[in-house]
């Protein structure tokens, strides 16, 4: 089974193309009139894990270019962003006090929960050194935080300074999430065995298998990490989403019921820019000229995030799966994915060599530009979010082998609302893993699953345009936070 692990990150990035990214952003749309206005400033605070980072730090550019706000970003010495990569922005680090003990363990309920305790008073230290005048010339108009940070709306209530959140998921997860309390008080969870298959009343279209529970050492942890979660979430002034309205609007109208409270889907985030700029790996750009190699859609791209972990005997599974499928692939393995290991001393012995340039083997890749190349036919994925709305992006049908959290909402609601996917089970079995891969690439099945992932895409482009529903949600947040 998988299970998820993460770690302290060095940053090896390189500086990227500002001008390029600057002239993307004036493509999409003109919001240019809004530029005009009073420069304020926004701090925004990420969770230090890297499917957090990336979607926040691309919030503040799409705020600094579309509207002229200036920003400062909080953040702790744990996973620290490169901030040479953002020359524009103002980084403000807090000492977020984890021991190396800490620091990497495998328990994400804890340790979220413990960063909230940690951090909390330098925290406030740092945002009312800065509402006194220590972040610049311009005054702040208001807090955007990870809804992970729910220490930080008593500290904005106290400081009297408006706090948005960033939901860096979907709404369909979020509501999955915000259901669990409820559930453990109906007595319908923790689930049983039996239980599997059956749908869950609440949150239609999930069965009890994909609540997006989250092992932790104390379950009752989850339980109060969510509670905390959602309250601070419902008093906040709103929540940004990396989604957009055509893809969420059921789980919106939901969401809408229990939050009243401004709500602002503008993503996909990542297509206002060329490219992801805050990995904190190293992207190996031999992954697209390897790409360039090879006949239109037939890779098979295989990536499990940055948290997630496999055993061994998985990954030997993972191995054979790809090499039985006779097909192209492009495998990104990161340092330390086979817990216990180095890098790819599980691999089967000559394996590269046997395959005779039909596998490559990354340790980390430029996900985005690889998603986006004409040469890959399907991602292999555990559905976090980011992955799973780049692929949509790119019209990229998926394998989901969703591992924890709002990967099993998301993997549902691909493989059986969207229908763009294929769900493999908890099991990593070479044989299933071929059969899969045939399915999606090679039959008629995949090729429906590449004509439905198409029309989304279509509407993705269009909700950016001008007139588009996150290009009219992102002026509606503008206006609001001016508004402050
Ligand atoms: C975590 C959780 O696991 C996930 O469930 C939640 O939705 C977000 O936080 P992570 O597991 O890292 O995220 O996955 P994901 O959300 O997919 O984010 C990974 C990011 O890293 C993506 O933006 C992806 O483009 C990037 N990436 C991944 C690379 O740049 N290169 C790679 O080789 C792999």
């Amino acid at each position: 089974m998988f299970r998820y692990l993460f770690s302290r990150f060095e940053c090896e990035n390189t500086p990227r193309n500002f001008q390029k990214e600057i002239k993307i952003m004036e493509n999409h749309g003109d919001h240019s009139h809004l530029q005009q206005r009073k420069k304020r400033r926004l701090v925004l605070f990420p969770l230090p894990l890297q499917g957090h980072i990336n979607p926040m730090l691309q919030l503040a550019s799409i705020l600094y270019h579309k509207a002229g706000f200036s920003i400062t970003i909080i953040h702790t010495n744990f996973n620290s962003p490169n901030s040479s990569n953002y020359p524009h922005f103002s980084f403000r680090s807090i000492p977020d006090g984890l021991s190396e003990t800490e620091a990497s363990t495998a328990d994400i309920i804890a340790f979220d929960m413990l960063l909230n305790v940690k951090c909390a008073v330098p925290f406030q230290d740092c945002l009312a050194e800065l509402l006194g005048g220590g972040g610049g010339d311009d005054d702040v108009a208001c807090l955007i935080t990870d809804a992970v940070w729910y220490f930080t709306q008593a500290v904005a209530d106290s400081l009297k300074l408006p706090r948005i959140v960033l939901r860096t998921s979907n709404v369909c997860s979020f509501n999955a999430f915000a259901a669990i309390p409820l559930l453990y008080e109906k007595g319908c969870l923790p689930m049983q065995d039996f239980q599997f298959e059956t749908p869950v009343l609440e949150i239609p279209p999930l069965r009890y298998k994909d609540i997006p529970i989250i092992e932790t050492h104390d379950p009752e942890n989850l339980n109060r990490f969510l509670k905390d979660m959602v309250k601070q979430t419902k008093v906040s002034s709103g929540i940004i989403w990396n989604s957009f309205q055509e893809l969420d609007e059921l789980a919106m109208t939901n969401l809408k019921q229990e939050f009243p409270i401004p709500n602002f889907p503008i993503g996909p985030f990542h297509k206002y820019f060329p490219a992801s700029s805050s990995s904190l790996l190293a992207q190996d750009q031999t992954s697209i000229s390897w790409l360039h190699k090879q006949p239109p859609k037939s890779v098979i791209y295989v990536s499990f995030g940055s948290i997630t972990g496999v055993n061994e005997t998985e990954f030997q599974e993972i191995a054979w799966g790809l090499a039985n499928s006779k097909l192209p692939f492009l495998w990104v393995v990161r340092p330390g994915l086979v817990c216990g290991t180095e890098w790819l001393e599980p691999l089967p012995k000559n394996f590269l060599e046997m395959l005779d340039g039909r596998g490559q083997i990354v340790k980390w890749a430029p996900q985005q530009e690889v998603l986006a190349h004409s040469s890959v036919g399907v991602f292999w994925t555990h559905n976090g979010w980011n992955s799973t709305l780049e692929s949509i992006c790119e019209g990229v049908p998926m394998i989901c082998q969703p591992c924890f959290g709002d990967q099993l909402v998301n993997a549902r609601y691909v493989c059986d609302v969207w229908r763009f996917g294929l769900r493999l089970e908890k099991k990593v079995e070479r044989g299933e893993i071929e059969r899969a891969i045939r399915r999606v690439i090679l039959e008629a099945e995949g090729q429906k699953m590449r004509e439905r992932i198409m029309i989304l895409k279509d509407k993705m482009d269009t909700c950016l345009k001008t007139g588009g529903s996150s290009y009219q949600s992102l002026e509606s947040l503008i206006n609001y936070i001016m508004s402050f």
